[in-house]
């Protein structure tokens, strides 16, 4: 299925040539307006094969403190080598969003320190569950997540996928993790 994808005005953006020989270089941080463009020119990178959902400067600006990115510090420059986003939805519940890793730093752990940093952060919120749609389902297993039927998802979720271009041909596969510590204390708050 087709679907545009915004480049920020450069066609055919593709990431920076970057190479890390250890990913102890790489700073995790907060997502600042000012990496927009370089996070778009990595998430559309893989959203033209619509692997992930394509991402342009409006959703990003106004998106931004949702995101995390991973960077490469050189001096006074960086490159971002990957980003990743925690959206929230209600208030039981967050979705795991725009999940991508440079393709020359893949197999490094990059994604899975992104993702636990997003689930942290859900954590941190008080939000007892994390959930994603995507095509790399063996990954998210590994970050500690399981298939859920999509009709078991919350009307919530119904109505941000309606904005989606894939709405009425999703092949993505819906994905839960629990976060045990919020859902204890919940409960414990509960009795
Ligand atoms: C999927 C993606 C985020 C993984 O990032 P990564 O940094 O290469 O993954 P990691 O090195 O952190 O891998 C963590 C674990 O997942 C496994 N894994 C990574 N990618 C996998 C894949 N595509 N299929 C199955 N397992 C995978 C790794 O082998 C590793 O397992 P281990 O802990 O047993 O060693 C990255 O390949 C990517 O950006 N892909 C394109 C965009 C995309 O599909 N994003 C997901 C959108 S929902």
């Amino acid at each position: 299925m087709p679907i545009a994808v915004p480049t920020f005005g450069a066609k055919g953006a593709v990431p920076p040539d970057v190479s890390v020989s250890d990913i102890r270089d790489l700073v995790v941080r907060p997502a600042k307006v000012g990496d927009a463009r370089a996070m778009s020119a990595l998430i559309n990178y893989y959203a033209a094969d619509n692997v992930m959902l394509a991402r342009g400067p409006q959703y990003l600006y106004q998106h931004i403190q949702d995101y995390i990115v991973v960077s490469l510090p050189s001096g006074e420059e960086e490159t971002i080598v990957a980003c990743g986003a925690l959206h929230v939805l209600w208030e039981d519940l967050a979705e795991i969003r725009s999940i991508a890793v440079h393709p020359a730093c893949q197999g490094l752990g990059l994604g899975k320190i992104l993702v636990d940093t997003l689930v942290a952060r859900c954590e941190n919120l008080g939000i007892p569950r994390a959930f994603v749609f995507t095509l790399v389902d063996d990954f998210f297993r590994k970050c500690g997540f399981r298939p859920i039927d999509r009709k078991d998802l919350p009307p919530v979720v119904w109505a941000e996928c309606s904005k989606c271009p894939k709405f009425y041909r999703c092949d993505e596969i819906s994905m839960m993790r629990t976060l045990k510590a919020v859902a204890d204390s919940a409960k414990a708050e509960d009795n």
